[in-house]
């Protein structure tokens, strides 16, 4: 990169959109670089203020920037010399596929099936701090990413429901999940329990499980019902605010429930219900603090995982909707 890009870029690109208010914050290409590798360069020459940026503002959405491929986005996520995380390592329920080592398909559920808001993997023990997501080709129709501020849902829960909150704070969430025999593409969570564990057979998964604090019960179907340690409701961040982190959103809304089955799929830590008022009271607050990402060919987003969630909406058309997903960790 010349001195002449690097300064244009500094001045006009970035510098201009840092507003801490700014949700998304999005970044357009107007410099106009044409290439992979002068991106990289400017990337990396300002990951620096690119991820302070993101640590205030949550998702940082970069349009325009000559991003074709899966390979071009496994070198965009790249730039930020993030540490790596996995799908093969993680509990994620998903059913996704590879496209580079650290490049996957977001979500293989049908274009009718609304993946409801979410923190990536707050439903185990192992989760991402940075999520980046790259279109390669918008639906036709829906298809919108929602991406809300769960450390604004955080302080309106303080607010309206203070007694709720420090319940959960205090006694976290168990997750209780169904793990198909094998992967199953037409739900949101049709990860099967060979995958999900990374085991071959029902003992290695139950030595897995109970490594990490889990309960479970095996089905007639050979399916796998799991319940997860009591986890974290809330976050802390590195600033001192707090991010109502979970899964509480998706698995009330989306996740199936087991047929004859009393057990929701999340509870307090103590397996105490969580009332179906107080529920409704936090999707209907997250609403609020709620945008949609409106995919544009090319573009990616870097979303911090810990301050904000993330869904899908159902989508149709002609077009396929291609929005491929990288994970990292902090370091
Ligand atoms: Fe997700």
């Amino acid at each position: 990169m010349t001195p002449e890009i690097f300064v244009k870029a500094r001045s006009t690109l970035f510098i201009p959109s840092m507003t801490e208010n700014t949700f998304p914050n999005i970044i357009q290409n107007t410099t106009g670089f044409q290439s992979l590798t002068e991106t990289i360069n400017w990337l990396q020459a300002e990951s620096f203020d690119l991820k302070k940026n993101l640590s205030t503002s949550g998702v940082l959405l970069f349009r325009g920037f000559p991003v074709s491929s899966a390979e071009d986005f496994d070198s965009f996520s790249s730039a930020f010399n993030y540490g790596e995380f996995t799908y093969q390592e993680s509990l994620s329920n998903a059913v996704r596929i590879n496209k580079t080592p650290k490049v996957f398909t977001a979500n293989e559920a049908p274009a009718d099936v609304e993946i409801f808001l979410h923190h990536e993997m707050a439903q185990t023990p192992s989760y991402p701090e940075k999520i980046f997501f790259c279109c390669l080709s918008p639906a036709s129709k829906g298809g919108e990413t929602p991406v809300c501020r769960s450390d604004k849902v955080f302080n309106e829960l303080s607010e309206k429901h203070p007694k709720w909150l420090s319940k959960f704070e205090s006694l976290g969430l168990k997750y209780t999940t169904v793990m198909p025999p094998s992967d199953e593409l037409n739900s949101g969570q049709g990860r099967g329990w060979r995958s999900t564990l990374s085991v071959y057979d029902e003992k290695e998964a139950e030595e897995k499980l109970k490594a990490l604090g889990y309960s479970w019960k095996w089905l007639k179907d050979k399916s796998l019902l799991a319940t997860s340690p009591a986890l974290p409701a809330i976050s802390v961040l590195p600033d001192g605010s707090k991010s109502f982190f979970n899964q509480i959103i998706a698995a009330y809304r989306g996740w199936k429930t087991l047929e004859n089955s009393s057990v929701p799929p999340v509870t307090f830590g103590d397996g105490e219900f969580i009332e179906e008022n107080i529920l409704n009271s936090i999707v209907a607050i997250a609403s609020r603090f709620t945008t949609l990402l409106e995919w544009k060919t090319g573009d990616v987003a870097l979303v911090d995982n810990r301050r904000v969630m993330h869904g899908r909406h159902p989508y149709s058309g002609v077009n396929k909707r291609e929005v491929l997903v990288s994970l990292a960790r902090d370091s």
